[in-house]
């Protein structure tokens, strides 16, 4: 155990050095150089706070695809009037892009069925789409590759409004127009800046994770960084399994290591070397934790916010697993297990931040917030504490000028805000 602590460490020298990398890859993205940090321009400027109107927002890049209508109503006040969540089954996200976007044409149709907006009315629409994408214009896009479990054929490489498009045509739905197209991390920036002035950052920790900020260099547009891929990262033998075996091996480096697609595998990885090294479970083989992806990063959380002396709620996860009955010692490895993978986690999420932030500026001469969004930050327990810990180990008192703020449903808001300024310009 001593060792995987030792393994899983990330050191304030650590958190140090990868700043200074990350800097470097953001810097050379940014001029087009080969690096980890893709840079994307998203041609999204900072909200006024007064755009206004009713917008029907698209969410696709977890694990449901969610369409949301949303009522700007100025002054940076907005409400999601109607939102509904569909299902994403394997059949839509491995099979054909044609299969994927006329699933999501059909649950357009079937929301616009039931929303009361001006019959005969051209509706704008914000597409969130949750995926390397060069962006080309704000309302058009090349996806770059899937990420994630996503992997529909066909898509790679086409304009995603335009594979929206045709979907709709398909459909015979002719009164939206498809204003703009953003990533998740761009959504969630604008949905807070639209409030906050201070805001400049945007970051998800869910299912995947990724961040954009407001480029000084760039007048302010924002640009889609794909953190998830950043590779300046020290990993461990558990980190180059889980990769290899992975749908995209070599990339996502840094989303491997700290987002919820991930960290249950990297848990049950260690899980199932402690059963073979015979410190965990009395060295009995388990079907559960020999089988990729079982243990899920849901069932970490809740290990993680088992307070109990016996360690109950651990024993019921489990048993969810299939082991009925595990002794109290082993309830605690595996829970201290957890706790090391997603302190990591919390750390590096907390590293790739104050890269962002300090980019910004450099000296922390002023105050920032950080709108946050994702399963992880939103549920596991502590993480944002320890991103918070992380923070002040890099910058002392300094830290607390760095807000992180918990912003929900910034894929809806964000987008019909980005929708309301491209219409306004179209
Ligand atoms: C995608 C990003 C996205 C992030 C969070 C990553 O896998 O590449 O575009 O922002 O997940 O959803």
């Amino acid at each position: 155990m001593k060792d995987l602590e030792k393994q899983f460490t990330v050191t304030a020298a650590d958190m140090r050095r990868v700043v200074e990398d990350f800097h470097a890859e953001m810097e050379r993205g940014l001029c087009g150089k080969s690096s980890s940090l893709k840079m994307i321009p998203t041609y999204v400027h900072r909200p006024t706070g007064d755009e206004k109107g009713t917008y029907i927002a698209l969410d696709l890049g977890g694990t449901n695809f969610r369409v949301l209508q949303v009522e700007l109503k100025g002054g940076g006040r907005s409400a999601v009037v109607r939102a509904e969540k569909f299902a994403l089954r394997k059949a839509h996200i491995a099979t054909t892009a044609d299969a994927l976007f006329g699933f999501i044409a059909r649950s357009i149709k079937d929301f616009m069925s039931g929303a009361r907006i001006g019959a005969g009315k051209r509706v704008h629409l914000g597409f969130t789409f949750s995926f390397p994408v060069k962006q080309t214009a704000v309302d058009s896009g090349i996806l770059i590759r899937w990420t994630k479990a996503f992997r529909a054929k066909g898509a790679e490489g086409r304009d995603v409004v335009a594979l929206l498009n045709e979907a709709l045509g398909r459909e015979g739905i002719s009164d939206i127009k498809v204003s703009a197209l953003l990533n998740d991390t761009v959504g969630t920036l604008v949905a807070e800046a639209y409030e906050d002035r201070q805001c400049d950052a945007g970051v998800i920790l869910g299912t995947g994770t990724n961040a954009c900020y407001y480029e000084p260099s760039r007048e302010g547009m924002a640009i889609n960084i794909e953190w998830g891929n950043f590779n300046k990262l020290r990993s461990t033998p558990y980190d180059r399994a889980l990769d290899k075996a992975s749908g995209n091996p070599g990339q996502q480096i840094l989303e491997k290591m700290v987002s919820g697609m991930y960290l249950g595998e990297l848990a049950r990885l260690v899980c199932a070397e402690l059963i073979k090294k015979k410190a965990l479970f009395g060295g009995k083989p388990s079907a559960a934790f020999g089988r990729a992806y079982a243990f899920k990063t849901e069932q970490m959380s809740r290990i993680a916010a088992d307070a109990s002396k016996g360690l109950a709620g651990t024993a019921a996860v489990l048993k969810e697993l299939g082991i009925r009955k595990a002794a109290v010692e082993d309830r605690a490895l595996v829970k201290k297990a957890c706790d090391i993978i997603s302190t990591r986690a919390a750390r590096v999420s907390a590293t790739a931040l104050a890269a962002v932030v300090t980019r910004m500026d450099p000296a922390l001469s002023s105050a920032h917030t950080a709108a946050i969004d994702g399963s992880v930050f939103e549920k596991y327990p502590r993480f944002s504490a320890k991103m918070k810990d992380a923070l002040r180990e890099l910058f002392g008192r300094k830290a607390d000028r760095i807000k992180m703020v918990l912003t929900k449903d910034g894929s809806g808001k964000g987008a019909a805000i980005v929708a309301a300024v491209s219409a306004t310009y179209a």
